[in-house]
């Protein structure tokens, strides 16, 4: 069974806040920095400020600010990456505002590349029709909206609880007689993630901001601190989650050998922007006759090929591909700064050489339900960034999209809850018997059954082995196990593996960057969204279609 709370040390002492916000990447920040004028806020994070996604975003972000581009365009790139799933009324919502984004990032200090008439710097990436990335010191783009928002956040005032991990949303019921979020259960850790003390954090607002869940496989883009915290907590809180198969997988990591795990250094699809061509090992390009953007389609369309020619083994060679950029000689290096590095320290030169590249786990497409006011369906909880599924991305982001949204939706948050706070509730003690964890130790085996069968290519025989898997996990959850930050981390991946696994085997067709080998196509029952939610008696799906089997509603 799925343990329903983190076990944890008992509750020391309590702090009361208007908003907590969860999380510290562009998002969280963005919504903390826009309620703090008027509001208390506490940023609680597990690491340091700096320890999630963000920071490593190289591409940018996406936004139409050159005369010749429309909002137009930008608004049917990111329909067509999504394959039928995105919600159009936000689609349109985020291009209207993502110029603006931009240019309040600017004002907050964001120092964007220009071009030679003083103008930001535009690049492109799969699946946009027209060059509209904005991007900072070549490849280190996220660093630099991290840097900004950490500054302008901690000069106005928002109080900071780092080293802190968000156990469990705590529950309360308001004066409609509805469940609402009334706080936060925290523990304080230190450096090696034990638990110092563990406190109740009570506001009128709970701001989910924890980004995705890229460590539940083996291989991934995503640094260690990505294990689906807030996701799991929202789920225990009652939080319906949408889309959660939806896993992008970014087309190019550096590949670093066979036995490669945890957070790979990404190659970013600007590189491809560009100019630069996908080969197998036998020279031969990969692209070509696949998609009419070749090498630039959209990122499920470039994975999936490249998947399918490793397959094939060409040359004998059946885990990776080569991306030539050669052509950018020794403007490769000032243009992208970082990535050069990370290749020279595993002994490859991109100036001369081609890279080896392997598809990871890159993005959460799916997650909280939830508007892009950040509006989940529980009163006081709020999702915004990659934690949130805002129909934004539907079946497939479109590259460079999720900086933006992440600011969008944080700083939308932020200010509405500057305008008005929900009510205040008394929150209601969590029961007292124990959950129990799941040991750290297993998390290699998760991860790498996930990496085995959740994959870019999936197939029904696949999904129900790892989901056995899972279950016989499940089964290790002990109340013995000892607290602390790695055994929440495992519970937690447990968590949302199983629910990924759950949606995965149930959405039986192909669509966006799921992909069924027992499936191949999309079917138009199945232009929908996938609903996960967790209770005593385990996960449940809303939303499979009528006419198509629904292996997934079992319980788990
Ligand atoms: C990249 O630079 O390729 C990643 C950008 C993104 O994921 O949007």
């Amino acid at each position: 069974m799925l343990p329903l709370a983190l076990d944890a040390p008992a509750v020391t002492w309590t702090r009361d806040v208007d908003v907590v916000v969860l999380g510290s990447g562009a998002a969280g920040l963005a919504a903390a920095l826009a309620v703090r004028p008027l509001r208390s806020v506490l940023l609680v994070t597990k690491d340091t400020l700096d320890a999630g996604a963000t920071a490593w975003a190289q591409g940018g972000l996406a936004a139409v600010l050159d005369p010749q581009d429309s909002l137009e365009a930008h608004v049917s790139d990111t329909l067509e990456a999504g394959a039928g799933l995105c919600d159009e009324m936000t689609v349109r919502e985020l291009v209207a505002e993502a110029p603006d984004a931009i240019r309040y990032l600017m004002t907050l200090g964001a120092a964007f590349d220009e071009s030679g008439d003083g103008s930001p710097s535009l690049t492109r990436e799969g699946g946009h029709s027209a060059n509209r990335i904005v991007h900072s010191h070549g490849d280190q783009s996220g660093r630099e909206v991290q840097r900004t928002l950490d500054q302008r956040a901690l000069a106005a005032g928002v109080e900071l609880l780092d080293r802190a991990f968000a156990l469990d949303i705590v529950m309360g019921t308001n004066s409609s007689g509805k469940a609402q979020a009334a706080g936060v259960r925290v523990a304080r850790i230190d450096g090696n993630g034990m638990p110092l003390s563990v406190g109740l954090v009570t506001a009128r607002a709970v701001v989910v901001a924890t980004g995705g869940y890229g460590q539940v496989f083996a291989s991934t883009s995503n640094p260690p601190a990505v294990t689906g915290d807030g996701l799991a907590a929202a789920l225990r809180a009652g939080a319906e989650a949408a889309d959660l198969e939806f896993i992008q997988f970014h087309p190019t990591v550096l590949y670093t050998g066979p036995d490669a795990v945890g957070q790979q250094p990404l190659i970013s699809e600007a590189v491809r922007g560009e100019g630069a061509i996908l080969y197998d090992a036998l020279g031969e390009r990969v692209m070509v006759g696949v998609h009419p953007l070749e090498d630039l389609a959209p990122r499920d369309v470039v994975a999936a090929a490249i998947s399918r020619r490793m397959a094939e083994s060409p040359g004998g060679v059946d885990d990776h591909v080569f991306l030539d950029a050669t052509h950018l000689g020794t403007s490769f290096e000032t243009r992208f700064p970082s990535i050069t590095e990370a290749c020279r320290a595993n002994g490859i030169d991109p100036v001369t050489q081609r890279i080896p590249v392997a598809p990871a786990a890159h993005y959460a497409c799916g997650g909280i339900r939830a508007d892009l006011d950040g509006c989940t369906g529980i009163a006081g909880l709020y999702a915004v960034g990659e934690v949130a599924c805002t129909g934004l991305h539907g079946a497939n982001r479109l590259a460079s999209n999720s900086v933006t949204e992440g600011l969008v939706a944080g700083t939308r948050l932020g200010r509405n809850l500057a305008w008005r706070l929900p009510e205040h509730v008394e929150p209601v003690d969590a029961p007292d018997s124990p959950s129990g964890l799941l040991g750290a130790g297993h998390r290699g085996l998760l991860r790498a059954e996930m990496s085995r069968h959740v994959g870019v290519m999936r197939s029904e025989s696949g999904l129900r082995s790892c989901l056995e898997a899972l279950a016989e996990l499940s089964s290790e959850v002990s109340v013995g196990t000892t607290a602390s930050r790695r055994s929440w981390e495992a519970t937690n991946l447990l968590t949302v593996a199983t629910a990924v696994v759950v949606a995965a085997l149930a959405r039986t067709e192909s669509r966006g960057c799921h992909r069924r080998s027992d499936w191949p196509a999309p079917l138009d029952d199945w232009r929908r969204h996938l609903g996960v939610y967790l209770d005593g008696s385990g996960l449940h799906l809303d939303g499979i279609p009528g006419a198509a089997p629904a292996p997934g509603s079992e319980r788990v």
